[in-house]
């Protein structure tokens, strides 16, 4: 099971989300995110909206997969978020230990999806 987090330019979310659901990943959390690249936040304001000081607007979505998904949701992620200009995110992979479903104590695959 891995444990997956990308930050993302906003405006890349709808398309994100689509290409997600086109290969059967429905499940993520989102939040509104700031944060800042390698740039700093300064070359890169002409794409996202200068949120504070050198920080600038993005979403993190977060997806725990069992690890056939993990292909698959990297693309689905890449695909809909890279535009090839700076400031198109970045993709953390973890190995996760456990999930329980607190409804019914599935744990492990069973309680991932
Ligand atoms: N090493 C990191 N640790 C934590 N967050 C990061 C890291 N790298 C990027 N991020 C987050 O991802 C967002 C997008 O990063 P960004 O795409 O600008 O990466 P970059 O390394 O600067 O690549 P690029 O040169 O393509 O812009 C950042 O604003 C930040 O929120
Ligand atoms: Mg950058």
């Amino acid at each position: 099971m891995k444990y997956i987090i990308a930050v993302i330019q906003p405006d890349r979310m709808d398309e994100v989300l689509q290409r997600l659901e086109d290969k059967e990943i429905h499940l993520v959390t989102v939040s509104s995110v700031m944060g800042r690249g390698r740039q700093k936040g300064v070359a890169e304001v002409y794409r996202s909206h200068k949120e504070a000081g050198s920080l600038l607007k993005k979403v993190k979505l977060e997806i725990a997969v069992n690890d056939e998904f993990v292909k698959p949701t990297v693309e689905a992620i890449t695909g809909g978020a890279r535009t090839g200009q700076i400031g198109d995110g970045k993709i953390f992979v973890f190995d996760m230990e456990e999930c329980i479903r607190i409804r019914t104590a599935e744990t492990g695959s069973m309680a991932i999806g």
